[in-house]
């Protein structure tokens, strides 16, 4: 049985988690939320380094055998760190994300996300070295992490915000979204109303299953009903509601980790 570890400045990275479960259910999960830190979008990628080498090490002794790195942060900030400090496959979210987002046929694509990921460019150097000829657009929306957290996905102040943020994006003429940080699928309802259906949402998730299906082919093959274990660094209730929602029940193991 092998262990899929999986690391998120938050809980987000649990929209990442469901996606891995649904195409490979056989295998073990260990999520670990640094959920204590958080956010992670709004420091600088010095910090956001040293924090997301801290959580890969707590990983790594509970013997992982692949880590996906599901906040999009932090693989925009310490993809290089991490994988050159790590003896097993690291997988981030940039380049699934990216690859995504081109499988679409859009021309135009627009990349939202934390401050973090924006000022990164991670995202906007992995669509032209993988497409030369595409037009990135992008733009960082901070406000959207804590509207998730509030649960509200479908709520006219998202859609007043989401107005403020996608308007200069649309009026480019962006033809897809990828939505580049782990909360805003969460969002999707408001998103998708206010781009309108000419624009696609790119939700990196299910790309990321792929590159850890390449990167170790055994895993689709494990049969039966792995075990999912949760380790936060700060499990308030704000934090178990959004698991809840996400899960769409409470978590069978949870603990409480310092990293
Ligand atoms: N998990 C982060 C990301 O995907 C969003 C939350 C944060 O700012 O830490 O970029």
């Amino acid at each position: 049985m092998s262990t899929i570890g999986i690391f998120d400045s938050g809980v987000g990275g649990l929209t990442v988690l469901q996606a891995l479960r649904r195409r490979i259910p056989g295998a073990d999960y260990l999520y670990l939320g640094d959920t204590a830190r958080l956010p992670y979008g709004s420091k600088s990628p010095s910090t956001v380094r040293r924090y997301a080498l801290n959580a890969a090490d707590h990983l790594s002794r509970h013997n992982i055998d692949i880590l996906v790195i599901a906040c999009n942060t932090a693989s925009a900030s310490a993809l290089p760190a991490l994988v050159a400090s790590s003896s097993i496959p690291v997988i981030g979210v940039v380049e699934p994300g990216v690859r995504a987002a081109l499988s679409t046929g859009a021309r135009r694509i627009a990349i939202i996300g934390t401050e973090g990921t924006i000022r990164s460019d991670a995202y906007q150097e992995a669509l032209y070295r993988l497409s030369p000829d595409v037009v990135v657009e992008a733009a960082a929306c901070p406000l959207f992490v804590p509207l998730a957290e509030e649960g509200w996905g479908d709520h006219p102040v998202t859609n007043q915000v989401a107005k403020i943020y996608l308007q200069p994006l649309l009026d480019r003429g962006v033809e897809a979204l990828i939505l580049g940080c782990t909360h805003y699928p969460l969002l999707k309802p408001s998103l998708a109303r206010v781009a309108g259906p000419g624009v696609q949402l790119v939700d990196s998730a299910s790309s990321v299953t792929d590159a850890v299906l390449s990167r170790h082919r055994g895993l689709a093959t494990e049969g039966g009903r792995g075990k999912v274990v949760l380790h936060l660094t700060d499990a308030s209730d704000r934090f178990r509601r959004i698991t809840q929602t996400i899960l769409g029940a409470d978590p069978e193991h949870l603990e409480i980790v310092d990293l």
